[in-house]
C-alpha cells in the first residue's frame, strides 16, 4: 500500500449513511488506526454544527480517516487543521488549482468552498479513544442548492473556467466520459491527500503542535488580513484576522488593538464582505 499508517486499509462502498458513522461503528469493533472509509454516496452525510452534507453526487469524494492518536484531548482539534492543510496541498498537486484555507478547515478555490471537514472524537477515561476525520470534496458537481450557490463550487467547475482561460493542466478528474464517477482519478486524489496527511500528521505528532506546517498553513489562509466577525456562544465581535497560532487558534486583532485567540469548535468566523 502507498502509506505507512494512514490508508494501509481503504474500505470502499458505493453507498453508506455517513462515512464518519461507518468509521465510528468500525472503531467500536476495534478497527485499526489509519483505516480509511470511502463512499461514492452518503444518505445521511453530516456537516459541522449539526448541518447535513448533501452527498448524492457520485462524482464527489466522501471519505473518513480513523485515527487513534495518543494526544491530550485539547490537541485533537488541531487534527482537523492538519487535514485541511493536506487536502489543500493535494488538490494543488493534482489539479494545479490554487487553494486557500478558510479557518479552521474549509478549502476554498476562487473564493468559494470546495471541501468541508468534520472531525469527531470518542473519549474514554478522560483520554481520546479514537478520532474520525471526515472529508467531503466537491469534484464533478455542477449545480448547488440556491442557498449555497454564492459560496460553493467544485473542482471541475473551477478547472473548466481555467481551461477556457489558460489552457489545460492537472489530472483528468473532469474530462468528458472520464472517471470522476467511476472512481479511478478520484482515487488518485484520495491517495495524494492521504500521503500529504501522513507526512503532516507525523510531524504534528512529534511536535504536538502545528509549528511544522504553521507557515505554510498561514500562507494558504484566505482570512488573513481580512475583516472577520467572530460568533461565539457568548457573543460576537469584529476584527482583523492575523493568522493562526502554533496551537491552531485564529488570532484576531480588535479595533482596540487587543488580540483575541479564537478556538475552533462552536465558533463561527465570517468574512464581513462575503463568504471569505
Ligand atoms: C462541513 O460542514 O463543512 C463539514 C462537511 C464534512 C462532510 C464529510 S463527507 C465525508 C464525511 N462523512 C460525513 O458524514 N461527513 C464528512
Amino acid at each position: 500500500m502507498f502509506c505507512d499508517q494512514v490508508g494501509h486499509r481503504i474500505l470502499h462502498k458505493t453507498c453508506v449513511d455517513s462515512t464518519n458513522e461507518e468509521a465510528k461503528r468500525d472503531a467500536e469493533k476495534g478497527a485499526a488506526h489509519g483505516t480509511v472509509y470511502w463512499a461514492d454516496r452518503q444518505t445521511e452525510g453530516k456537516g459541522r454544527r449539526g448541518r447535513s452534507w448533501i452527498s448524492q453526487d457520485g462524482s464527489n469524494l466522501y471519505f473518513t480517516v480513523l485515527l487513534r492518536p495518543t494526544l491530550a484531548p485539547e490537541k485533537i482539534t488541531m487534527l482537523t487543521l492538519v487535514m485541511a492543510y493536506a487536502v489543500a496541498l493535494a488538490i494543488e498537486k493534482c489539479t494545479g488549482l490554487e487553494t486557500g484555507i478558510k479557518w479552521p478547515n474549509d478549502i476554498v478555490v476562487n473564493g468559494k468552498k470546495v471541501c468541508g471537514i468534520l472531525s469527531e472524537m470518542k473519549m474514554e477515561r478522560q483520554q481520546p479513544a479514537y478520532c474520525v476525520v471526515g472529508v467531503g470534496i466537491n469534484i464533478g458537481q455542477t449545480t448547488f442548492p440556491k442557498e449555497l450557490r454564492d459560496k460553493a463550487t467544485s473542482l471541475c467547475t473551477e478547472l473548466q473556467k481555467r481551461t477556457t482561460n489558460a489552457g489545460t493542466k492537472g489530472v483528468n478528474l473532469c474530462a468528458v466520459g472520464n472517471s470522476a464517477e467511476d472512481g479511478s482519478d478520484k482515487e488518485k486524489l484520495l491517495q495524494e491527500i492521504l500521503k500529504a496527511f501522513e507526512d503532516a500528521y507525523q510531524a504534528f505528532l512529534e511536535a504536538e503542535n502545528l509549528l511544522p506546517i504553521w507557515e505554510n498553513y498561514n500562507g494558504h489562509l484566505v482570512n488573513r488580513n481580512r475583516q472577520v466577525r467572530v460568533l461565539e456562544p457568548g457573543g460576537e465581535y469584529e476584527g482583523t484576522a492575523l493568522g493562526i497560532s502554533p496551537a491552531g487558534e485564529l488570532l484576531v486583532e480588535k479595533s482596540d488593538k487587543t488580540i483575541q485567540k479564537v478556538y475552533a469548535g462552536e465558533v463561527s468566523v465570517r468574512g464581513l464582505y462575503g463568504y471569505v
